[in-house]
């Protein structure tokens, strides 16, 4: 199927779906002006998308959420069945931001299936670049599955290292072997499920889309105490290092920008936040802009 530049087919964009209730319009022409790609024209009064323009539309819906009045309906959703937008006090964004800890120890239970839905649902909002919405999540629900792929993991470093193998620059792989032996797992960290965000090369911002999302993830399972980890090792290892269980996971081959983060109920609790000294800030001038001039 032929796609667009916004990785929507022509088929698909005929089914925009935009539909305004008219005893509810007021016309206040907000959803033109807020559209960030100026397909909705409100000039004659009731909003409409002209064909010529309906394949611009990156189906963000912001159509949807800034009216007023709930009388616009896109892509067949239903206006009032969005949520309400309560404003959360900023202490406690704050306080979750800096509490947020990595967890590198579990418990071995495995998160409530119904608590794994509403964290993918809420990580479906994560902004991607023109909202393509490309990231795919691999998503390991299982702890058994999760024990595979530790056991095949360290396997394959095993056998890496003995055929001094280990690719370059990654050669201390080899020394997660003794403790894996001793019951201590540096790379999963004994997490009872991971989590992998990956983008298509070709998406318009690959690189960002699966950390944003992980970022969103992050906060909100810690935010309902599940601990969670980024896991640099388990990228390296699973992209480069035995990148033959990486395929088994069902990555698409064609996804090259992948991240993975563990999670699942903490077996530790931190008292306090840490402290942290502001980090390198440096404000623009104008003299910055004359500079060379
Ligand atoms: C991209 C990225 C990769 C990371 N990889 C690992 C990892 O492989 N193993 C690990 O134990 N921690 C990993 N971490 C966690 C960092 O070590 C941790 O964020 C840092 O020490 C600060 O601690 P905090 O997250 O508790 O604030 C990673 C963090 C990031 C952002």
């Amino acid at each position: 199927m032929v796609r667009d530049g916004a990785g929507h087919s022509p088929l698909e964009e005929k089914m925009l779906d935009f539909v305004i209730d008219e005893t509810r319009c007021i016309q206040c022409g907000e959803c033109a002006a807020d559209c960030p790609v100026n397909v909705i024209d409100a000039s004659g009064g009731i909003p409409r998308i002209p064909e010529s323009r309906q394949s611009y539309c990156i189906r963000c819906q912001h159509c949807l959420a800034v009216c007023p009045t709930a009388a616009l309906s896109i892509l067949g959703k239903n206006p009032d069945q969005s949520a309400a937008i309560s404003p959360l006090p900023a202490e406690g964004i704050e306080n979750l931001i800096k509490s947020r800890r990595s967890v590198r120890r579990y418990l071995p239970d495995a998160v409530d299936q119904a608590v794994l839905n509403r964290l993918m649902d809420v990580v479906a909002h994560a902004p991607t670049g023109k909202n393509q919405r490309q990231v795919r999540f691999t998503l390991v629900d299982d702890p058994r599955v999760m024990e595979a792929i530790r056991v095949q993991t360290m396997d394959g470093i095993r056998k890496a290292a003995v055929e001094d193998s280990l690719p370059d620059g990654l050669e201390y792989f080899a020394k997660f072997n003794a403790p894996f032996d001793q019951g201590r797992d540096i790379i999963f960290r004994h997490a009872p499920h991971m989590i992998i965000a990956s983008s298509p090369r070709d998406a318009v911002t690959p690189e960002a889309d699966p950390f944003i999302a992980l970022s969103y993830f992050e906060f909100m399972a810690q935010s309902l105490g599940i601990g969670t980890v980024w896991c640099g090792y388990a990228r390296w290892a699973l992209q480069s290092v035995v990148p033959e269980i990486g395929r088994k996971l069902g990555i698409p081959a064609d996804h090259r920008s992948m991240y993975v983060m563990m999670f699942g109920y903490p077996a530790v609790r931190y008292a306090r936040t840490v402290q942290r000294d502001v980090q390198d800030v440096h404000l623009v001038s104008l003299a910055d802009l004359e500079a060379g001039q």
